[in-house]
C-alpha cells in the first residue's frame, strides 16, 4: 500500500485517505464523497484497530459486515481499500504508541483512558502508509478529531484534516456502527440525546449562557429515560477540550449515555447560538 502510494503522488495524484473500522454506514459514505470532490484519488481504510479497545470493551463483538461494505465502496468509486491484518500492523515487537497528552484523558478519555492513544498510534500508522494530501473524519467523534487535529499540527503532519458535519438517521439519532446493538426500546430511548442537545442549542439561543445550568437541563431530559444511564455531559472549547463556564462560540456540547450495554456519544458545536 505504501509502495502503491508513493507511486501515484510521483504521479502527481492527490490523495485523499478515509480511516474506518467498517461497518459502513451513511457517515461513513459522506467523509468518502468530501474525499472523492477533493482529490484525485481516495484510499478507505477498514480495520478494527484493536489497541483502541480496553480489554472488557467490544472488540470481539464489533460489527465486521466485510461482504456488505464492498460494494458500498464501489459505489462511491474509491479507488483503494486498504484492509490490513491485526498482526501486520501490530507483529510481536511492537513497541511505539503517540499519546496527545491530557486531550486524550478528559471526556470519553476518562472511562477509556487508553482509547486515544491507540487510535492517534493506528492514525500514524495509517498516514505513514498511505501519506495523504488530506484525510477525513467525522464531527460525531468530536474528541477523536479535536485529538487527530493537535497530533497533526503537533508533529508537522504536511496535510490537510477535515472534519465533516455528523450525518444522523431521519429520527436525529446519530449514525453509529454500534446502533445496531440497541434493541427497540433503547433504539426508542436513544432519541433524547439529539432532544437535549436541540434543548441545549434552544436554552442558549434564548441568551443561557451558564454551562452549568446548560448541563443541569440536559441531564433532567435525559433521566427521564429508563434505559438511559448518563456517563457524562460536558461543555468544553471545542480546540482545548477545556471545560468552560460560559457558553460562546466554538463551544463543544458533548455528551455519553449507556442505553443497556450500549455506550452512545453525541454532540453539538456552538456557532453564533
Ligand atoms: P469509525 O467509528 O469506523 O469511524 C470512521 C470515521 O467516520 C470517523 O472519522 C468518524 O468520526 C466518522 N463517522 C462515524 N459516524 C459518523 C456520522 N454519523 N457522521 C459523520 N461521520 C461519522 O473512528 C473510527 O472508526 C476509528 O477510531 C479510526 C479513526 C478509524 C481509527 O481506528
Amino acid at each position: 500500500m505504501q509502495k502503491i502510494c508513493a507511486a501515484l503522488k510521483r504521479k502527481g495524484r492527490t490523495i485523499g485517505f478515509v480511516p474506518t473500522m467498517g461497518a459502513l454506514h451513511k457517515g461513513h459514505l459522506s467523509l468518502i464523497q468530501q474525499a472523492r470532490k477533493d482529490n484525485r484519488t481516495i484510499v478507505v481504510s477498514i480495520f478494527v484497530n484493536p489497541i483502541q479497545f480496553a480489554l472488557h470493551e467490544d472488540l470481539k463483538a464489533y460489527p465486521r459486515p466485510f461482504k456488505k461494505d464492498i460494494p458500498l465502496l464501489q459505489k462511491e468509486n474509491v479507488d483503494f481499500l486498504f484492509y490490513p491484518q491485526a498482526e501486520k500492523m501490530y507483529p510481536e515487537n511492537f513497541r511505539t504508541s503517540v499519546e496527545v497528552k491530557v486531550m486524550g484523558k478528559v471526556l470519553c478519555g476518562v472511562s477509556r483512558p487508553d482509547h486515544f492513544c491507540g487510535v492517534a498510534t493506528v492514525v500514524t500508522k495509517l498516514f505513514n502508509i498511505i501519506q495523504p494530501d488530506a484525510a477525513y473524519f467525522g464531527q460525531k467523534d468530536a474528541q477523536q478529531a479535536t485529538i487527530i487535529r493537535r497530533m497533526a499540527d503537533d508533529l508537522n503532519m504536511p496535510f490537510k484534516i477535515k472534519v465533516m458535519p455528523t450525518v444522523r438517521d431521519t429520527d436525529g439519532l446519530a449514525l453509529s456502527s454500534r446502533n445496531v446493538y440497541l434493541n427497540s426500546q433503547e433504539r426508542q430511548d436513544s432519541l433524547v440525546l439529539s432532544k437535549a442537545l436541540g434543548l441545549a442549542r434552544e436554552l442558549i439561543r434564548h441568551g443561557q449562557r451558564n454551562a452549568l445550568c446548560v448541563i443541569n437541563r440536559m441531564k433532567a431530559l435525559i433521566r427521564t429515560k429508563k434505559t438511559a444511564k448518563i456517563g457524562y455531559i460536558a461543555i468544553v472549547d471545542s480546540r482545548t477540550l477545556n471545560p468552560v463556564k460560559i457558553v460562546g462560540n466554538n463551544c463543544l456540547i458533548c455528551l455519553a449515555v449507556r442505553f443497556g450495554k450500549t455506550r452512545l456519544i453525541d454532540n453539538l458545536l456552538t456557532r453564533g447560538e
